[in-house]
């Protein structure tokens, strides 16, 4: 059973009557999750930083990369199998952690529900600190698939290894510590609206069961004082001499969010780090930069082979996940996809994004004659122009 087989369970549905019930195209997906979500949901999941120049350029970077095709290297079945810290995934896809998870699905159990896309789809779950349901709760629904927890840094050291013991404890598997989110990003639409989801009180479960979090508010905190204990921890300013602070934290991989410098990667790993993770925040966070995507050969070259590196920010197509790979990423993880998914149809709308994304990635490597993870090096793509 090939991921691409999933276009024969669509054509034969469709012939016993069965149309398909999920948009195909990313711009039908995401008008359609939008327009299921309340107003001040759409501004904080598709807008971005600035006027958006970085984000839109997260996307279109891709197209200034051709995958060559190569002939007589035809394999009925391919494998897009993966390693990474000594596991063997089935396939290079992640999903990256989103902070609203949670609220996506009418019931506000999205981060629950985004586990069990990745416990049916075998992709690895990536869980953000701001959840609506607290993390040792969301861990179980990915079942055998892993997950690894995403730390945003509180000033509070206490607190951020309180977070990062009970992710352990809870059976996540690696430490993702974001590091280009210690200060919002100016976000355009968001301002407009005055919305900040954290600021009226959602999807900050993690911090309201935890017992750090509870000396610092005091028993019994009104919301306004909770909202005002996160205000006052949420992002630390780090640098690079709290990082062996942050390694002795705990055993597990740690993984460095928003690297997209060679010299950040290099230090980051001479540093303790065990991967990295180049992304520029799906384009959230500051405008004005490159596509993500032109970023990751620098990275990946530095890297050496050292360690893993995770690649997101405007993976949109089965080809996008086929062309980071080629450019070296071990991983690629999406964000707002599955996040349409999910809002859209559920926890079978988020699967059904992954297995698409899949089978589209699957079947390119068939068609182009590039069977395995191994055949995906630079000289799969050129340069467009
Ligand atoms: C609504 C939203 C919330 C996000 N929340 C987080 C978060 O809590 N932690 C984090 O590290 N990244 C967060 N991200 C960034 C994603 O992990 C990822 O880097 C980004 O979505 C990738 O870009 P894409 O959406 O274009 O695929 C968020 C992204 C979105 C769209």
């Amino acid at each position: 059973m090939s991921y691409g087989d999933y276009q024969i369970e669509l054509y034969l549905g469709a012939l016993s009557g069965v149309l398909p019930e999920h948009p195909f195209s990313y711009p039908d997906l995401e008008s359609q999750a939008l327009a299921t979500l309340p107003p001040e949901l759409r501004t904080y999941i598709a807008g971005g930083a600035g006027d958006e120049t970085t984000q839109r350029a997260n996307v279109s970077a891709f197209d200034d990369y051709a995958l060559v095709p190569r002939m007589l290297n035809a394999h009925a079945e391919r494998d897009l199998s993966i390693e990474l810290f000594g596991r063997t995934l089935p396939t290079p896809l992640m999903l990256a952690p989103v902070g609203v998870l949670g609220l996506v699905t009418p019931d506000q159990h999205g981060d629950v529900h985004g586990a069990e896309v990745a416990a049916a789809t075998g992709v690895p779950f990536i869980g953000s600190t701001l959840m609506s349901d607290p993390l040792e709760e969301v861990r179980p629904a990915c079942g055998d698939t892993p997950a690894w927890f995403q730390l945003y840094t509180p000033r509070d050291r206490d607190l951020a290894a309180s977070l990062v013991s009970r992710a352990e404890a809870a059976g996540y598997e690696a430490i993702v510590v974001t590091l280009d989110t210690w200060v919002p990003g100016w976000r355009p639409r968001d301002l407009a609206s005055g919305n900040f989801p954290q600021l009226r009180g959602k999807a900050l479960a993690n911090y309201t069961s935890d017992p750090r979090f509870a000396e610092m508010t005091g028993p019994d905190p009104d919301p306004g004082a909770t909202v005002m204990t996160w205000v006052g921890t949420f992002g630390n300013p780090l640098t690079w001499d709290d990082l062996t602070w942050l390694r002795q934290l705990t055993d597990l991989p740690l993984v460095l969010k928003g690297i997209c410098h060679p010299d950040d990667a290099r230090r980051a790993l001479d540093s303790g780090a065990d991967g990295i993770y180049c992304s520029n925040h799906g384009g959230r966070q500051a405008n004005g930069g490159g596509g993500a995507l032109h970023w990751l050969p620098d990275v990946v070259a530095a890297v050496d082979g050292r360690a893993p590196v995770v690649f997101d920010s405007g993976v949109r197509t089965g080809a996008h996940v086929v062309t980071a790979l080629a450019l070296g990423a071990t991983a690629v993880a999406i964000g707002r996809p599955y996040v349409y998914g999910l809002a859209r149809g559920g926890v079978p709308g988020g699967v059904h994004v992954v297995r698409s994304l899949l089978a589209e990635a699957d079947l390119i490597m068939g068609v182009d004659g590039y069977p395995t993870r191994a055949d995906l090096t630079p000289d799969a793509v050129r340069r467009r122009g």
